[in-house]
């Protein structure tokens, strides 16, 4: 692989023991990946800092590497509590210190602790631009519609490219991997915010980590966001086009291209695979809402959990009550059976969702 000198300079240990780790981690998964050189990123996004996912292990391995620095700019996932009513929501205390302990680690390295899922609603990247995210809906939805570039890093690439500010040049950094190479026509009509990700979450089990090109669908910033999720839930896409929506959608001759049909039983499936009633909570926001879907929230006819980034969160108002930093895949909440309005939250919470439309839930129907 080629090296700038300032890359050379890293791999000798110039900028410490934990950035020439890092620098070796990247070259050796740039040279698995086929990369002939590694790219600057502007921003990295961290996943895996709760302590219910990463537990001692990786709470250890965060305070043996926190005197290094993060060289770019470095958001991060939801984290296991919110961290200012993870009493009254029940997290025990040993619990919660060692949260405490793991962001206090990303804080001394320089992290901007905004704990959410949906960094791009605290501020959009700009279209091309170099990142390093390692959170699957987030990718997804940048790659498609923002047109900005990123792979699906895992917790450690993530982590070594916030440290060192590089990342691999390949997969979607690379022109060619962002083509098309499947036509996905949508024959039903997406009532909900919660069928798009239904829909996403169908062609992504077809599909694999292809490339789909949606044909016959309109959505605004929250439809697309939905599609992205599920999308990265039922199979590992990182990018989407829809045509005449999303940016890059035009640059393509989509004529060739195989193709697959969704009808209003594929997406009927999903709905019976999560069915059920009752329900000890109900939670919405997964991905973290957008400022606009935690308005329309307020109507809620039931009292509801919306999960939202910290800086996004207003005052509580009717039976809406916010849920910050964190959401109920990544803490350890106790209910036994949970509403919820979005596919990916189903398929990680598994036998413990029931998968409900968004408006059927603020409508209080059927549970
Ligand atoms: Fe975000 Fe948690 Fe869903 S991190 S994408 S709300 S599983």
């Amino acid at each position: 692989m080629y090296l700038t000198r300032e890359q050379e300079e890293i791999l000798q240990g110039a900028k410490g023991e934990v950035a020439e780790k890092c620098m070796r981690v990247l070259v050796r998964l740039g040279e698995a990946l086929g990369a002939e050189r590694l790219l600057p990123i502007e921003w990295a996004h961290l996943s895996g800092i709760s302590y219910k996912t990463i537990g001692e292990a990786g709470l250890e391995f965060l305070e043996d590497i926190k005197e290094a620095d993060f060289s770019v700019k470095t958001t991060t996932n939801p984290c296991g509590m919110d961290l200012l009513r993870w009493k009254e929501l029940g997290i025990d205390e040993s619990f919660a210190i060692k949260q405490l302990r793991i962001l206090n680690c990303l804080e001394r390295m320089g992290a901007s602790l905004t704990l959410t899922c949906t960094p791009y609603h605290l501020e959009m990247p700009k279209f091309g631009q170099h990142l390093a995210w390692a959170e699957s809906s987030a990718v997804c939805f940048v790659n498609s519609v923002i047109g900005a570039r990123t792979n699906r890093e895992g917790a450690l690439s993530a982590l070594a490219s916030a440290i060192t500010g590089f990342t691999p040049d390949c997969g979607v950094h690379r022109e060619e991997n962002r083509a098309p190479d499947v036509l996905v026509k949508v024959g039903v009509e997406l009532n909900s915010v919660t069928d798009f990700g239904v829909l996403g979450y169908v062609v992504g089990e077809i599909v694999g980590d292809s490339v789909p090109y949606f044909v016959g669908i309109r959505g605004g910033i929250d439809q697309l966001k939905a599609i992205g999720a599920g999308l990265a839930t039922g199979g590992a896409v990182v990018m989407f086009h829809v045509q005449d929506v999303t940016p890059e959608s035009k640059k393509y001759d989509i004529r060739g291209l195989e193709k697959i049909e969704v009808d209003h039983r594929d997406i009927q499936k999903v709905y019976e695979k999560w069915g059920g009633e009752g329900g000890d909570a109900i939670f919405l926001g997964c991905p973290h809402l957008s400022k606009e879907e935690l308005q329309r929230s307020f109507k809620s006819k039931k009292p509801v959990f919306a999960c939202v980034a910290r800086l996004l969160a207003c005052r509580e108002r009717g039976s809406v009550r916010i849920l910050c930093d964190t959401c109920p895949v990544v803490a350890p909440f106790r209910f036994d059976k949970i509403v919820v309005d979005s596919v990916k939250a189903a398929a990680y919470l598994g036998e413990r969702a029931i998968l409900r439309r968004r408006e059927e839930i603020l409508e209080g129907k059927g549970y």
